[in-house]
């Protein structure tokens, strides 16, 4: 019996040691040890030779780059969750079929949620600086020093149901908030009496009612600026966002010019609308207490990472098994 060939798959990215180990092992492999991201020229030339293409959130594989490709291209299975920054739908004209790595990465996505919504209302990083930045500064305790605002008895408001939004609602109840969300679609009622929810059809009148609004929806085309100028605005002034989805679900400029003008108490961010540059003025507004800004880190776990590479792993040999793999993405028109 002939050993069969190994598929030659490109990693755009460093990944965990032993996901790289087990992907040597298994084909051929050719890693990122160096993790300097691949220019637009490097991903061009691998779609030209590569059977497998993992590419991770950092990496644009637009249509050109997918028409591009030679025909010995057949998967595109990414190390994310979200695929917005794959053209799902020219890989399915060019019959490349596209996988991602949902579920490993929900929980620990929701705790940096908590995290953030923990860090904004109980000023955790501007506290944290007085010790680091200025220790002498501190005079000790004192009554109406660094107040924050409480978080049970708070509402919040999901946008964005799914996977990630429920994990956000499970923690958020178990710290005593009420639970509003919106959806394309209601959650099945049993899920929506664990979680006491209340369900709103009409974003707009969520966002004006809650006191934390938690964005947790995909990005896609259809929720591109979806907490737009207006919306935003409809929001209470005592009321605070937070971002662990995509930048640019939200109108970043408006935001800043409603935190500038307080029409909005603060912000917790984890992604921004143009990664890796962050705009200048939101670091001016973490510097003043309204916003706490973290490099895209939500999913970042050692155990996530290890996580979402086996799933990587798994998807590429069930594809060259002749099956369907497990996370196979959709394009838009089925
Ligand atoms: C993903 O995989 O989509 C995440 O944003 C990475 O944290």
């Amino acid at each position: 019996m002939t050993a069969r060939k190994k598929p030659k798959v490109y990693i755009t990215r460093k990944l965990p040691d032993a996901v790289e180990t087990r992907m040597r092992e298994l084909f051929e492999a050719e890693l990122n040890i160096d993790d300097v991201p691949r220019s637009p020229e490097q991903l061009l030339a691998a779609v030209k030779t590569a059977d497998v293409l993992v590419p991770t959130v950092t990496d644009r594989i637009d249509s050109a780059l997918i028409e591009a490709a030679g025909p010995q291209l057949k998967l595109i299975a990414s190390f994310s969750n979200g695929v917005d920054h794959i053209d799902v739908d020219a890989a399915a004209r060019r019959g490349i079929t596209v996988t991602n790595t949902p579920n490993v990465l929900t929980e620990d996505t929701a705790d940096m949620t908590m995290v953030l919504i923990f860090a904004v209302l109980r000023r955790l990083i501007e506290g944290s600086r007085v010790l680091t930045e200025d220790p002498g500064s501190w005079a000790g305790w004192s009554p109406t020093w660094m107040l924050g605002r409480r978080i049970g008895g708070k509402r919040i408001g999901i946008v964005g149901m799914g996977r990630i939004g429920t994990a956000v609602a499970r923690r958020a109840k178990a710290f005593g908030l009420s639970i509003h969300y919106h959806n394309r679609k209601r959650v099945n009622p049993a899920t929506e009496e664990e979680l006491e929810a209340t369900y709103w059809d009409s974003l707009d009148q969520m966002l004006a009612r809650v006191d934390i609004v938690s964005v947790n929806c995909p990005s896609t085309p259809a929720t591109f600026h979806l907490l737009s100028a207006r919306r935003l605005a409809l929001m209470q002034p005592s009321s605070i966002i937070v971002n662990t989805a995509r930048g640019d679900i939200i109108d970043e400029a408006a935001l800043i010019q409603l935190l500038k003008d307080g029409r909005i108490a603060g912000a917790g961010l984890d992604v921004f609308s143009n990664e890796p540059l962050v705009n200048p003025k939101l670091l001016k507004l973490a510097q003043e207490g309204k916003a706490v800004l973290l490099p895209h880190m939500g999913s970042a776990t050692v155990e996530g990472r290890i996580d979402m590479g086996d799933k990587v792993i798994i998807n590429i040999r069930t594809f060259f098994d002749g099956h369907r793999p497990p996370n196979r993405v959709l394009p838009s028109r089925l």
